[in-house]
């Protein structure tokens, strides 16, 4: 069952001013949450924030440097390009402590997007988790959905969510926010199965340019049974 969250929650975007980072931050805002975006350049980031809250009609999105944004937040989005991927996780891990990381990094290797390229630890959001440490709880998502689609407010996104990490609770409260945005997430189990999600952005971009499909999502089928399972 997918429920939307059950409470106000203050989120920091860091690479916010991108443009996955400003559709999840228009879509939570939207959804009655405080939104933090994170720039390298807080003047920046504050006046993104001003013209995503004229686009989505809301009040709720404020705009810091990334690392204040981190901090001021109970849970933050990592949004920025693979290349950066490490060092900005350096730069905000202490303030992640205690914290949740929705981390939606696809590593890809530019030119190559539609060839699989993955780190050697695996994924990188399981690079992300080794980096940071039990004490942050890393869960990998939306790594499959255009940005152009989340950043069109009133585009129904055609595309589920694959929702990896290590804690059950974690997981469950990105897929609520997966719902808030407008999405269905389903739990997919540890952070090492990440993989799968980071490779098929790469093989959606090869069908995107076969098929000339402007965004191709995923859909996971079957029936829910009644019990869900414990991990
Ligand atoms: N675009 C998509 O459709 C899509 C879909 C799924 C997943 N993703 C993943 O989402 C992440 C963000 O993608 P995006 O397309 O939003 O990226 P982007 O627009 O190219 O960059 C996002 C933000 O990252 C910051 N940034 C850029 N270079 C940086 C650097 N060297 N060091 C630190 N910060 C830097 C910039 O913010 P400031 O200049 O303001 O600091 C920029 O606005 C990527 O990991 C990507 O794989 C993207």
């Amino acid at each position: 069952m997918t429920r939307p969250t059950e409470r106000r929650l203050k989120i920091a975007v860091i690479g916010g001013t991108g443009d996955l980072g400003r559709g999840l931050a228009m879509r939570w805002a939207r959804a009655g949450h405080d939104i933090t975006i994170g720039s390298r350049d807080g003047a920046r980031a504050a006046e993104v924030a001003n013209r995503l809250n004229a686009l989505a009609d809301t009040t709720t999105i404020g705009g810091m440097a990334n690392t204040d944004a981190a901090g001021a937040a109970e849970l933050v989005a990592l949004t920025v390009p693979y290349a950066s991927h490490g060092a900005m996780l350096d730069d905000i891990a202490p303030h992640l402590q205690g914290k949740i990381l929705i981390d939606v990094t696809v590593p890809l290797v530019p030119p190559k997007v539609r060839t699989v390229i993955l780190p050697p630890e695996g994924s990188a959001a399981k690079a992300a988790q080794e980096r940071l440490g039990d004490g942050v709880k890393v869960v990998s998502a939306f790594q499959n959905i255009a940005a152009a689609h989340l950043s069109d407010l009133d585009h129904a996104i055609d595309c589920d969510v694959l929702v990896c990490g290590n804690d059950k609770a974690a997981r469950e409260l990105v897929i609520a926010l997966a719902s808030d945005a407008g999405m269905k997430g389903w739990h997919a189990g540890r952070i090492a199965n990440s993989a799968v999600a980071e490779a098929m952005t790469s093989a959606l971009i090869f069908i995107n340019g076969h098929y000339k499909i402007n965004g191709a999502g995923v859909r996971i089928t079957g029936s829910v049974g009644e019990a869900e399972t414990a991990d």
